[in-house]
């Protein structure tokens, strides 16, 4: 559909706010607008078997670098009783999941969808998960953090670059109509209940046009062309890794990954106010992008990878020298195996969500996915670098280490995402 012209720019913005308020009458602004622009309908056997499978699915820039969605919710789910699901619960949550294959195309034009489970959902069985499977429960992952765990049972992400299927999907399955797409859907909460709902976008336009938010200061430094609050892109397809490598390749969850969701408040004030482009680069790279100039504008100059792998046996020279050290630089020295394979897939979103109120703050839904949990684990504290604070004074904790004075982990939850065919309600040792 053609997205330039004043009254597709008009209609975008609303679509936008609209995911961000949810309600109502947001929702039929949305429909009012695009009922003449059909949203792809689905064929339920031409899901692929992974529901992490995306990258073949959504937009790509110049470079091969993967364009997530624009739009995304992430719904939080709890089962009402205790214990083990019943058969009904998993007869109603299957017809739900079933009905959304049927109303979209796997597409970031229809939309994209996983339901993933944490490890308290495991728990309500006898059995245990497979000796394989890494999914501990959430935990702090730096010694100044202290995050409340998202510890529901299931997390459903929808992911779509049209705001309207999205929203329509979304309250199909909060019971808020009978039909998305035109297909019949059976609400989610037959079976379960919404705990939190969460909302977020990313992408070029949509973080300057959300930037009216506590956390960002009122000059509205937020670039047009930054697809992230922080004014650079994120996720080049050579520091990311594959959806074939970070899925479990064996077992009853063979063709599933594991799936940490954060949510971080950012406090972006000094670093636009007070800081140079330069020193921006250097602590969200390194020094040495500074000093070469590889970095202009948001990053497109990085083509699809940033290169970082250069800089990274540079960490203490380079706090010694420049007093500074870079985001990326930290985490890319736990982020490969030992054969130089990149570790995590990273698919983080921004947010003016402030959980549990109704302010508008920036923030950010940052989901992992990964063999194993521990990957994780290893990389974000990798990404502390507290062990740089020795190398000299000027290092701390939160200060010129990286981007750490500007973000605020909140939440934390670790879940299971299975392959498609265990995705409803699954038991421990599924088959
Ligand atoms: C607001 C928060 C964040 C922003 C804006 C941000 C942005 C960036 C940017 C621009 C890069 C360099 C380009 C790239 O390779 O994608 C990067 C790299 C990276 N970031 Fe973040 N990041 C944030 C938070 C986090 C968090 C919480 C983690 C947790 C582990 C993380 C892990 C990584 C990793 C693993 C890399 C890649 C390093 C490599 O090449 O191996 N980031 N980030």
């Amino acid at each position: 559909m053609p997205l330039d012209g004043d009254t597709d720019r008009s209609r975008r913005e609303v679509l936008k706010a609209a995911v961000a308020l949810g309600g109502a009458s947001a929702l039929s602004a949305c429909l009012d607008r695009t009922a003449d622009e059909p949203v792809p309908t689905g064929d339920p056997s031409a899901k692929p078997a992974r529901q992490h499978a995306w990258r073949e699915y959504i937009r790509h820039d110049d470079h091969g670098n993967s364009q997530l969605p624009s739009h995304q919710i992430l719904l939080y789910l709890t089962l009402d009783a205790d214990g083990p699901p019943s058969a009904d619960d998993r007869d109603a949550l299957g017809e739900t999941l079933d009905a959304l294959d049927r109303a979209y195309a796997w597409s970031h034009e229809g939309l994209l969808h996983s339901i993933a489970y944490s490890p308290a959902y495991f728990e309500r069985f006898d059995e245990s998960l497979p000796e394989g499977i890494d999914l501990p429960e959430p935990t702090a992952l730096s010694p100044f953090e202290s995050p409340t765990f998202d510890r529901q049972d299931a997390l459903l992400h929808l992911a779509s670059d049209r705001p309207d299927a999205l929203l329509e999907a979304d309250r199909a399955l909060r019971g808020e109509r009978d039909a998305a797409n035109g297909v019949s859907v059976p609400p989610l909460t037959d079976a379960l209940t919404v705990d939190s709902r969460r909302t977020g976008f990313v992408g070029a336009g949509l973080p300057a046009q959300h930037q009216d938010a506590a956390g960002i200061p009122d000059s509205k430094p937020v670039p047009e062309a930054s697809p992230l609050f922080m004014g650079f892109k994120a996720g080049f397809r050579g520091n990311q890794a594959t959806e074939d490598y970070v899925t479990i390749d064996d077992g009853p969850f063979a063709g599933g990954t594991t799936k940490v969701v954060a949510n971080l408040r950012q406090r972006l004030d000094d670093r636009y106010e007070e800081q140079t482009h330069e020193e921006r680069v250097m602590e969200m790279f390194s020094p040495g992008y500074a000093a070469e100039g590889l970095v202009e504008g948001v990053g497109d100059t990085l083509g699809s990878d940033s290169g970082i792998d250069r800089f990274v046996d540079d960490l203490e020279s380079d706090a010694r020298e420049y007093g500074r050290v870079g985001h990326a630089q930290k985490a890319a020295r736990a982020n490969r195996d030992s054969a130089g394979n990149v570790r995590l897939l990273r698919r983080h979103f921004e947010s003016t969500d402030d959980i549990g109120s109704d302010q508008q703050v920036a923030s950010l839904h940052f989901p992992s996915l990964q063999r194993r949990v521990s990957e994780f684990e290893a990389v974000r504290r990798a990404m502390n670098g507290t062990d740089l604070t020795e190398v000299t004074p000027a290092v701390r904790q939160r200060v010129n280490n990286g981007i750490l004075e500007y973000i605020f982990v909140r939440r934390r939850g670790n879940f299971l995402v299975p392959p498609r065919r265990h995705r409803v309600l699954p038991t421990p040792r599924p088959e």
